[in-house]
């Protein structure tokens, strides 16, 4: 979605520079127009365009702009083509507010009907312009900007995060946030406003999340929040966190992309989580309850709901129960079944997918309890639950989730064993042994990476020229082929579809013919029945790719992704890495961003 910032500097710095290095760090978030504002001799000034940062700074002359209050925004269109007159910010008829914005603003067609009859003019097809001109409509006379700010809130419906420039007080920015994240930095002598950390980590890492109702200003040096609804302001500095994430992590550090560097750090990332975890106490708790749930059910969105079916196997094989696994937005679902006793695990890296939030929400208002899972501390849906664990990976920048599955998947694994342990299907022995081969999980990626990363790029030239690919498997191994799917088609735009290997006879395999792509993602103790299903695939003329654990050579595949042995549980981490670094190595001989990658974003805040 669109990313937000805001910076107030003291008088007489220039926080241009800043701005636009922090729209480079949102701008995974949604890329398709940029835009910054700055307060300059009591006047709003704009720069905005339709196009990459790089570009619309240099041919609107972003560096020509100087002020020490400013905001800046990188849009995800939603209403509105990418325009130069829908880029962000906005302004009211005066041009005395800017506006940036991310989320929906339901009622906009309605509250602009009503502004222009009004007599307020309207400049672009955005449901953001109706902001500036609302908090215009309701500014009266001596009163303050906060007032009219407040009322204007009141009438809006939707989703919102939003930050607003007033001429009249050039030293503030004004905030407020409605089911869209933003989060606030806190600095010696400045201060920040964000749809994410990564955008002002170069210069703090104490912040302030915010939540659905509270709205504010910051200044240079002060920091004003309240609950506009309420009208109670709120204790900031109690809220105040050092978040353990650095500059660095969020840096590409030398690497082409941040998803290859990301790849890379999934086995610092893995160590990072296990050491977290093992002494958890919190997803002690979340197993304790989980385990005496009468029902569990699971709801995440993309690469998180692969992890949630992943969830799913495990739980069965550890614990011997089943989850009911749903994708978040199908959350309506649960109305009516589920209740009192039941447990929802709601999981999402970003803690703020929309989706997933109102599943949660819709469990907790029927009685349920909900255990989150989640990479980012205070986001919104572990901050709503009822108890929350972390990952514990750092910061993810490239858009295609990667190090983030991997520890979803080794907190899942570990969860799952204690609720075994805990349910009396497992003995504190048996527990132990599969932490000690999670343990190991993060060797294994680098194991895995350094054995297949030369075969996956030759493999990924011939890739780039096809259009579709199959990815098979079986039992735990599903999640896991689906997830190499996503990867593919998120990012090097080719069509791939992942089955149950036994499923891809009853329809998929009509689709086969000479020379297309089928991986198999082999799992310990299916062997057999996969390699049916390579040989089905072989004889319609298939190539058949065979990423396996074994050495045993088969006559059915044309290519073996050597990857080291390893239980099924384990397979996440010898099968996912090669899949990862396919899809990226396709990308970029296809000649796409893999960070960056069409229509897509980051963080989906809205419906
Ligand atoms: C895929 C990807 C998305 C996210 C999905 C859920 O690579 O990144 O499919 O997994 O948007 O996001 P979270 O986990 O933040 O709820």
């Amino acid at each position: 979605m669109c990313g937000i910032i805001g910076i107030a500097g003291p008088e007489g710095s220039d926080v241009v520079p800043m701005l636009v290095q922090g729209l480079k760090r949102l701008e995974y978030r949604g890329y398709d127009s940029v835009g910054i504002a700055v307060v300059s001799d009591g006047r709003i000034v704009v720069r905005k365009g339709a196009g990459k940062i790089e570009e619309v700074a240099r041919v609107k002359g972003f560096p020509e702009l100087h002020g020490s209050v400013g905001v800046g925004h990188t849009r995800w269109a939603t209403h509105g083509r990418p325009s130069d007159e829908n880029a962000h910010p906005h302004l009211d008829c005066k041009g005395r507010i800017a506006v940036v914005h991310n989320g929906i603003i339901r009622n906009y067609s309605e509250l602009r009907e009503r502004l222009e009859s009004k007599g307020h003019v309207f400049v672009s097809e955005t449901d953001t312009e109706v902001i500036a001109h609302l908090v215009e409509d309701e500014l009266r006379g001596p009163e303050s900007f906060m007032e009219a700010f407040r009322r204007a809130l009141a009438r809006l419906e939707g989703s919102f995060a939003v930050a607003l420039l007033y001429a009249a007080e050039p030293r503030r920015i004004f905030f407020a946030r409605m089911e869209s994240p933003l989060v606030l930095g806190l600095s010696s002598n400045a201060n920040y406003l964000a749809s994410d950390i990564p955008a002002f980590l170069d210069y703090t890492d104490r912040v302030i999340v915010l939540r659905d109702g509270e709205m504010g200003w910051i200044t240079s040096s002060q920091v004003y929040i309240e609950d506009w609804r309420s009208g109670r302001s709120v204790e900031a500095s109690g809220r105040l966190r050092k978040i353990p994430w650095t500059a660095e992590m969020a840096a590409k550090s030398g690497y082409p992309h941040f998803m290859l560097k990301e790849i890379y750090e999934q086995p610092a990332a893995l160590r990072n989580s296990f050491r977290g975890l093992a002494g958890d106490k919190s997803l002690l708790k979340a197993a304790e309850i989980m385990a005496s749930a009468d029902r569990i059910f699971v709801a995440a969105a993309g690469t998180s709901f692969h992890a949630g079916l992943f969830f799913d196997h495990v739980l069965g094989r550890l614990a011997g129960r089943i989850a009911y696994t749903l994708v978040s937005s199908e959350y309506h679902r649960l109305e009516g079944v589920v209740g009192r006793g039941d447990v929802l695990l709601a999981i999402s890296q970003s803690g703020e997918t929309i989706d997933t939030l109102k599943a949660a929400r819709l469990a907790l208002s029927r009685g349920a309890r909900v255990v989150a899972l989640s990479n980012v501390i205070d986001s919104a849906i572990p901050r709503e639950s009822s108890i929350a664990i972390y990952t514990r990976a750092g910061p993810e920048i490239g858009v295609a989730a990667t190090k983030t599955f991997l520890t979803q998947v080794l907190a899942l694994t570990m969860l799952a064993a204690r609720m075994g342990v805990a349910s009396g299907h497992l003995d504190e022995g048996d527990a132990k042994n599969i932490y000690q081969a999670l343990f190991k999980a993060s060797s294994l990626v680098r194991k895995t990476i350094t054995a297949t990363e030369g075969v996956v790029r030759e493999l990924a030239d011939w890739l780039a020229g096809k259009h579709s690919a199959y990815m098979l498997s079986r039992g735990i191994g599903v999640p896991l082929s689906m997830e190499a799917a996503l990867k593919v088609k998120e990012i090097a735009y080719i069509h791939a579809e992942a089955y149950p290997a036994g499923e891809s006879k009853h329809g998929p395999i009509a689709l086969v013919e000479k020379e297309f792509p089928v991986f198999i993602l082999s799992e310990p103790g299916l062997e057999e029945e996969l390699e049916g299903n390579a040989a089905e695939m072989k004889a319609r003329g298939a190539k058949v790719i065979v990423v396996s654990g074994t050495g045993r050579p088969s006559r059915h595949l044309d290519l073996q992704i050597r990857v080291p042995g390893a239980e099924d549980f384990m397979t996440p981490y010898t099968h996912i890495p090669p899949m990862q670094l396919l899809a990226y190595y396709t990308a970029v001989k296809l000649g796409y961003d893999p960070d960056k990658p069409r229509n897509l974003a980051k963080t989906v805040t809205v419906e």
